[in-house]
Order: structure tokens, then C-alpha cells, then sequence
């Protein structure tokens, strides 16, 4: 049941999405279902080969109107490209999901300075460039729009080995938060985020999870299953369904939301006591009866 889609049919008809980085990955799920909801969608990114296969596929699967731009989201001149030709295909823009990033795992002090430029770059400042040039055109024609920026659960806990993908997932919550009230009090734009805990995909698993390089002990006990109070990894329909629901117009009043879909992950390694998880239930009466026995 989890993993089939939620809305009902047409619940995005009439609105123009950019998907940053819908190419791959979690934002071709989402690009996939917007299609299936009846919204027109660009697919942004940096490799047009990947971007034409994918809206091919997507179009055949779906029915539906996608549209691949080539552009880096570092470079403010290309993301304006994008909006240009967004808008004289399909006549506005509605939707941006900043979905687009870089990451890899790392001891921070193993980084070069141009290393940790790349993973920021990519994903605070290419959400900035979108944010800024889909806001400006919104602000001017009056159109208000959604903004829907994906995040991870450790923009707000910080996390060892991904630092420059943690600085800068936090700074794009905080973007999230301060435009949900500067412009939504103005102009009416919402701007919400989703913090995805593990989703397999090629793009994350490839530079996150490296299961070859670690050997079969260290990924085993790695995984991120184990992490995982629920057992198990999220389902990209699960996320496309939370994603949808924030683009569409019956979450009209949540506005500055952070929504976690990790199966409690971070909340586990957050709870003091949680490694108790491994106390098997038979130890329990036995330690029940020392800790009474303390009290007395
Ligand atoms: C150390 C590295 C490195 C690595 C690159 N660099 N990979 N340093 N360890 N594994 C350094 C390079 O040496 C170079 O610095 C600098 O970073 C730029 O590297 P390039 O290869 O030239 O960059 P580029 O070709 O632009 O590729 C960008 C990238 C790449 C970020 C490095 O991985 C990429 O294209 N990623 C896009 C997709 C992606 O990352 N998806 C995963 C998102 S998952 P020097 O000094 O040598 O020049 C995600 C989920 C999080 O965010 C949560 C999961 C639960
Ligand atoms: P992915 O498939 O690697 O997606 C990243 C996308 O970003 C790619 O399509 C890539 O396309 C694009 N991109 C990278 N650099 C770009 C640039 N400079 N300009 C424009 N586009 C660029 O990985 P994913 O797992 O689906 O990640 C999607 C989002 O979910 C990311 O924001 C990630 O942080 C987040 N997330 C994922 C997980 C997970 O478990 N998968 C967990 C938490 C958060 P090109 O190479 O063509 O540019």
C-alpha cells in the first residue's frame, strides 16, 4: 500500500514543474509521478544525454509533457536559460523542486578546498541561482508559486564525513524557512522541504555507500537498514507522494515545513537510550529486577 501513488488523478493539472537534477534518481520519481498527475514538467541538469533518455522514457511511460535543459545550477546564467525556456514552451512555471546535488563521503581533512567548493556549490548555491530567478519572475507576474527543496535529516544534527554536503543542506533549510515567510507574507509563495533518509539510488549509493570498496563485514555492518528503526530503505513512490502532496494545492497552508520520511532514522541515533533496540526481550525481567533492586 505504502508504495502506491496518493493523489487522485489530475491533482497537478495545469501547473509547470522544474525539476532540478530529474534526470536521475529521486527526482526522476518525482518528475515521473508530477507527469502522471497531469503537470508539465522540465528535467534540469548538467548532462543532456542522461536528461533526453530520461524524458524519453517519461514520456512514453507517462503520456505527459517533459522538456530536458542542459545547465549547470552553479552558473546563474544558465538556471535563467532554463526559466526562459520553461516559460516559452509551456507559458509559466508554477512548481521548482531543487532537488540537484553533489555529495561523496570523506574525512573532512582529506578534502581539498576545491572538493568542498563542489559539493556546496552544487547544492546551496545552485538552489540559491533557481530559487532567486524562478522568485523574481513569480514576484512580477504575480504568480504564487511552490517552492519544494529536498534536504537530508542531518541539515539540522550536522554529520561526520559528508560536512560540506551537511553546511550546505543546512543553509538551504534556512533559505527554505526565511523565504516561507518573507514571501509567503508578500507575495503568496510557499516554500516547503522534504528530508529523505535512505533511498537507493545510483547517484547517492555510488558515492555514500560504497559496498565494493568497504567489503562485505564493514557494509553489512554499515548499511543503512541498521540505522533504521522501521528496518528498511524508503521507497522512491513514498517520497514521489510527499513531494506531490507539497506541490499540489491541498497542502495550500503549510508553508516552512520540514518533512522527514527516514522511518525514524535520525531520531534513533538522536535517542540517548535507543541501542537498547538490542536488549533482547527475555534480558528484560532480569534487568527489571537489578534496577528494582537498586531502588529498594
Ligand atoms: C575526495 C573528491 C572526491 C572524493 C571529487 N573530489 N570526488 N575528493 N573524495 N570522493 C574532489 C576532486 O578531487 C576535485 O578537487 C573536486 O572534488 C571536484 O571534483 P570533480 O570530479 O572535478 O567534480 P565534478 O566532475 O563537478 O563532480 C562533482 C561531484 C560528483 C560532486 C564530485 O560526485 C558528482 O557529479 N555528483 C553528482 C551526483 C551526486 O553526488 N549524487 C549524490 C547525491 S546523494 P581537486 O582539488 O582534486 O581539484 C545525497 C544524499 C545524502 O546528497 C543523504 C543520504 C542518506
Ligand atoms: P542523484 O541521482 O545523483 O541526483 C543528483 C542529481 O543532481 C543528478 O541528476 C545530477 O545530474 C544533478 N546535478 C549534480 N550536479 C549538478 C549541477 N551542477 N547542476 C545541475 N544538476 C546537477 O542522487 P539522488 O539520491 O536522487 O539525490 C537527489 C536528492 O535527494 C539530492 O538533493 C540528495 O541530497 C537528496 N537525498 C537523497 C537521499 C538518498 O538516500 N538517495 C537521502 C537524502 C537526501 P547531472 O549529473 O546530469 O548534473
Amino acid at each position: 500500500m505504502y508504495n502506491q501513488p496518493m493523489l487522485r488523478d489530475g491533482a497537478l493539472e495545469g501547473k509547470t514543474i522544474i525539476v532540478t537534477g530529474g534526470g536521475t534518481g529521486l527526482g526522476r520519481s518525482m518528475a515521473k509521478y508530477f507527469l502522471e498527475l497531469g503537470a508539465n514538467v522540465v528535467i534540469a541538469s548538467r548532462k543532456m544525454e542522461v536528461l533526453e533518455k530520461t524524458a524519453q522514457e517519461l514520456t512514453t511511460e507517462t503520456g505527459g509533457k517533459v522538456l530536458p535543459i542542459a545547465c549547470d545550477a552553479r552558473k546563474y546564467f544558465e538556471v535563467e536559460e532554463v526559466l526562459q525556456k520553461s516559460i516559452e514552451h509551456f507559458g509559466a512555471v508554477h512548481g521548482l523542486v531543487n532537488n540537484a546535488a553533489g555529495n561523496f563521503i570523506s574525512p573532512t581533512e582529506h578534502l581539498s578546498h576545491k572538493g568542498f567548493d563542489v559539493v556546496v556549490d552544487i547544492v546551496l548555491k545552485g538552489t540559491y541561482n533557481f530559487t532567486l530567478a524562478v522568485g523574481k519572475y513569480w514576484i512580477a507576474e504575480k504568480i504564487k508559486g511552490t517552492i519544494m527543496n529536498i534536504v537530508t535529516t542531518y541539515a539540522w544534527t550536522g554529520s561526520g564525513y559528508v560536512v560540506p554536503s551537511a553546511a550546505a543542506k543546512a543553509g538551504v533549510l534556512a533559505i527554505t524557512r526565511s523565504l516561507a515567510v518573507e514571501w509567503g507574507a508578500k507575495y503568496g509563495i510557499r516554500s516547503n522541504a522534504i528530508a529523505p533518509g535512505p533511498f537507493p539510488t545510483a547517484g547517492a549509493w555510488e558515492r555514500l555507500f560504497p559496498e565494493e570498496a568497504m567489503g562485505k563485514e564493514l557494509s553489512a555492518k554499515l548499511h543503512p537498514t541498521t540505522r533504521v528503526p522501521l528496518k528498511r530503505v524508503g521507497e522512491h513512490q513514498e517520497l514521489a507522494n510527499l513531494a506531490a502532496f507539497l506541490m499540489s494545492d491541498f497542502s495550500s497552508y503549510i508553508n516552512g515545513e520540514v518533512i522527514t520520511i527516514d522511518g525514524g532514522e535520525w531520531l534513533q541515533g538522536a535517542g540517548e537510550f535507543s541501542n537498547l533496540n538490542e536488549v533482547p526481550d527475555e534480558k528484560w525481567q532480569e534487568i527489571a529486577m537489578a534496577v528494582r533492586g537498586k531502588s529498594k
